[in-house]
């Protein structure tokens, strides 16, 4: 399973990407507004030079030729750029458009199978359920994607499946369990996965011990 980072923060993005472990971002208008005053294409342009892989930004537009007009306009920005597109009948059709012109469509805001099949044989290229916002409501989100990524595997329906509104570490490790191609996640649930009490303990365990070496061979 792929990690993205599911941020516009500039220094969030440079740390994960010198990890080594996150390949794609994904930004919608609300990550967007959390970063202040910004001039919106040059912080999009500036994420995608940093990251090596697909980097997803939404349409404002909800009528089927502003969402493509608006989509045209930002696959410019960037070779990696991916337009985020919602799940309304709307965004079905702006999607097979700009499927047709080989622009890469993020399906966004799925909470169903079937908004997420439809978004995948309109040729999106990725399909995203929102798990935490279906937890919200009390349904299952990892349910919603273990189906997704099951049913387009069925049917041979290429687009990849991006675990998306990642809330805490266990959806990361659900998701990966299920087979999602990739995890979209906050930075500090990214900063949370790697965190493990018995790592700390165990790494200050062995310098402890090691000091002791020291101290010995020193009375020597
Ligand atoms: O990738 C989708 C994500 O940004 C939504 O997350 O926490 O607002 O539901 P959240």
């Amino acid at each position: 399973m792929k990690i993205f980072l599911d941020t516009a923060n500039i220094e969030h993005i440079r740390h994960g990407v010198r990890l080594g472990v996150v390949t794609g971002v994904t930004t919608n208008p609300s990550i967007v507004s959390r970063e202040g005053k910004i001039d919106y294409q040059k912080l999009v342009q500036k994420i995608c030079s940093i990251v090596p892989g697909p980097v997803s930004t939404e349409v404002l537009s909800q009528d089927v030729q502003g969402m493509v007009a608006e989509a045209r306009e930002i696959a410019k920005w960037a070779q990696n750029i991916v337009v985020k597109i919602p799940a309304s009948l709307e965004g079905v059709e702006a999607t097979s458009v700009l499927a047709g012109e080989n622009i890469k469509v993020n399906f966004t805001l799925c909470f169903t199978l079937n908004q997420a099949l439809l978004g995948a044989a309109a040729g999106a290229t990725f399909v995203s359920p929102f798990v935490g916002r279906l937890d919200d409501i009390g349904e299952d989100g990892m349910e919603v994607v273990a189906d997704i990524v099951e049913y387009l595997d069925y049917y041979q329906l290429p687009a990849q499946v991006i675990a998306a509104s990642i809330r805490h570490p266990q959806h990361c490790l659900t998701a990966a369990k299920i087979g999602a191609h990739i995890a979209t996640v906050p930075y500090e649930v990214l900063l949370q996965m790697i965190r493990h009490p018995l790592t700390d303990i165990g790494i200050e365990r062995f310098r402890n011990d090691w000091k002791k070496i020291m101290a010995r061979e020193e009375l020597l």
